[in-house]
């Protein structure tokens, strides 16, 4: 079953985009969820749109790269909720750039929010989960494959996909299953701020976003109902998977 019924789930960059879109998702699949975000507002808004609709959230202002900050987000979902059964590690950034021009501190920027942040969220959240749970990891087509202009972004997605595999390994036994969704190019303002970083033309970039077989770009929702499939019962068997989210671009 793809429901949430009873859960309750963390959603990092949760105010925004693909993270926006599972939250709500999630919230009408019965999940209580906490929206965690480094724009606290953004998140809040999320978290009162959910409440508007009869579900149950909360935002909760989450910088990933703080520890002390993925502490209180797990903090806040076991105090408010009860309990902890899912967490979609989705916050990133990416800078597209090729190394002749990225900083050490940008790429650290970027290493802390794609990928450290896991290992914070997850070394809170696991011992919450308590009665098991489903931890859904965002990466990327270009954690996969290789892209242009985006070296550190590269680098983080692909450490997110093995990080994954491991933290399936390691913790299959207590009850919890760790996945990758991988998205190709989903419309959402990380993508446009794309072109705008390699001063692109929007109307361009999105035709080039569309180039794969069916045409088009994603759109937040359908990632959304990959990271529910990952996240519900009804992917008991699946662990340590990359699930592939780019409407045929990798094919
Ligand atoms: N949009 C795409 O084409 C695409 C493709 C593949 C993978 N992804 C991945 O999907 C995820 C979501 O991206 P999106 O496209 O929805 O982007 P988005 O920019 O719409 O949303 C990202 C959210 O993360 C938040 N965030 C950024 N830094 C943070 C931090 N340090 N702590 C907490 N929150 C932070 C932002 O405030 C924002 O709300 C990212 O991991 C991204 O790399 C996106």
């Amino acid at each position: 079953m793809t429901t949430l019924t009873d859960k309750v789930a963390i959603v990092t960059g949760g105010a925004s985009g693909i993270g926006r879109a599972t939250a709500l998702l999630f919230a009408r699949q019965g999940a209580a969820v906490v929206v965690a975000d480094i724009d606290g507002s953004g998140a809040s808004k999320v978290a009162e749109e959910i409440t508007a609709e009869g579900g149950r959230a909360v935002g909760v202002e989450t910088d990933v790269a703080s520890e002390a900050d993925c502490a209180r987000a797990v903090r806040t979902a076991v105090e408010t909720f009860g309990g902890l059964h899912v967490l979609f590690n989705n916050a990133g950034i990416i800078r597209r750039t090729t190394v002749l021009e990225i900083s050490g501190e940008e790429w650290d920027r970027v290493m802390a929010v794609n990928v450290r942040s896991i290992l914070f969220m997850c070394k809170h959240a696991i011992p919450a989960m308590t009665e098991g749970g489903s931890i859904v990891n965002t990466g990327s087509g270009w954690g996969l494959k290789g892209g242009g202009n985006a070296v550190s972004y590269c680098a983080s997605k692909a450490a997110v996909v093995n990080m994954t595999r491991a933290l399936a390994i390691d913790h299959a036994k207590a009850g919890i299953r760790v996945n990758s969704v991988n998205p190709g190019d989903t419309d959402t303002p990380m993508l446009r701020d794309e072109a705008r970083q390699l001063s692109e033309d929007w109307a361009v970039f999105a035709a080039d976003s569309a180039d794969r077989p069916m045409g088009r770009a994603g759109t937040p929702d359908e990632i959304a109902q990959a990271v529910l499939f990952l996240a519900s019962d009804a992917a008991s068997y699946v662990t340590g998977a990359a699930l592939v989210v780019d409407g045929g671009g990798l094919a």
